[in-house]
Parts: C-alpha cells; structure tokens; sequence
C-alpha cells in the first residue's frame, strides 16, 4: 500500500474515536466506503498526555485491512521507534517536528524502510520550523488541534499555516490537516490547499460512519 499521489482529496478517518474493542471492523466499515487510507494516532503520555496504541496492535490490525496505514507518532525520540512501527505494516509514518532534532536523518531512514515520510507541526509550531525539510517529506500534517485527544475544536489560525505551506511545496506533496474537521471546516481547509484530512469524531461519534464519511466528501467538492 502507497499514500496515492498527490492531486486527489483524501479522507483519512482517525481511529481514535472509534470503538477500541471492534477496531477490525470499524476499519472494515471505512473500507466499504471507498477510502485509501486510515489514520492511526500512536501517543506515548510522554509527547502528549495521552496513550493510545502501539507497534502490537497495529500489526494485528495489518491482516484485516489493505488501506493505506496513516501512522501520526505523537511520540518522543521517534527515530528510535521508527522501526517497530514499520515491521508492525505501516505505509507512511509521521513524526513531529517538536521531537527530532535531525529530522532529515529521519526522513531518510524512513525512505530507506521504504515507507513515505511526514512531518508535523503542532497549532503554535511556526511553518519556518519545517521550511527546510518540507520538500524532502511526501506528506506534511498540519495539527488544527492540540495533539492528545480526539473531539477537540478545530483551530482556524492554526490552519491558516497550509496556505504558506502551500506556496513552499507546490502541487506534489500532500498536506494533511489534523483536528476537529468536520463537512464545515473541510470546505474551508480544502480551499487554502489541504489535499488530506483526518477526521475522527466527525466519523466516529456518528451510528452511520458511511453517511458521515459521505458529508465530509460532498463538502470538499
Ligand atoms: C489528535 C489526533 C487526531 C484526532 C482527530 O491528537 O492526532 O488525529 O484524533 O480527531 P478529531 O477529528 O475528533 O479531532
Ligand atoms: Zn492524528
């Protein structure tokens, strides 16, 4: 499994708020629905205060689904980790930039596992933080949240930063955005240049998953 290509919208449903005790088919049901790919939010209680899944269950989770793996580490010393969460089948791995101080060794040693590379910057991360790197990554997350927990109000300021992220990576790269997108803040992430978008609560809050997944869909048109 690949990130596609830049150049089509991406929805990528965050898992976190989905129910821990079906994960299999709460993918599942994603699958049906036509999308690419799945967000897997890896939190450590020590980047944030928040913990979530690691290597184990994501290997468990590889033999019920081909989606494409969308790992966000929200993790300290990532580089160290990296590994693991290759060998457990994730297709892209990304790592923020608040946790890496040589984030292009890191981005190379993913490559050379052969996965695709993200960078991420939390809501107050300044977009000069990753200017260097940016062309170097298939993929940069922008938080419109604080990292930690799903179901949190999207930030407009905070994605406001896609735009300049735009101008510095043209069309080839994609740009996800990360926190409280729903139908109404989709349409507007999507008009300053966001090509992927996380949604969890939007999703997952709702009995019908395919419905939600839809209204999210018609609004980025
Ligand atoms: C937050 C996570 C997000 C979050 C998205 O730390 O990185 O992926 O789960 O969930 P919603 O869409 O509910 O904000
Ligand atoms: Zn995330």
């Amino acid at each position: 499994m690949r990130l596609p290509k830049a150049g089509t919208i991406e929805i990528s449903p965050s898992i976190l708020s989905a129910d821990f005790a079906k994960l299999a088919d709460e993918i599942a049901v994603i699958e049906s629905a036509g999308l690419n790919l799945v967000h897997l939010d890896v939190m450590d209680g020590h980047f944030v205060p928040n913990i979530t899944m690691g290597p184990p269950v994501i290997a468990k989770l590889r033999k019920y689904s081909k989606l494409v793996f969308d790992s966000h580490l929200m993790i300290s010393e990532p580089s160290r980790y990296a590994e693991a969460f290759v060998d457990a089948g994730v297709d892209h791995i990304t790592f923020h930039i608040e946790t890496e101080a040589e984030p292009v060794k890191l981005i190379e040693k993913l490559h050379g596992f052969g996965v695709t590379a993200g960078i991420c910057l939390n809501p107050e991360t300044e977009v000069e933080a990753i200017e260097k790197v940016a062309l170097l990554c298939d993929m940069i997350l922008v938080m419109t949240v604080h990292p930690g927990f799903g179901g949190q109000k999207f930030m407009p300021e905070a994605a406001k930063k896609v735009e300049r992220i735009r101008e510095i990576v043209g069309d080839d790269i994609r740009i996800e955005v990360d926190g409280g997108i729903n139908p109404e803040h989709a349409s507007t992430v999507v008009s300053y240049g966001a090509d992927t978008l996380v949604a969890g609560n939007a999703i997952f809050s709702k009995t019908d998953r395919i419905g939600a997944i839809e209204a999210i869909r018609e609004a980025c048109k």
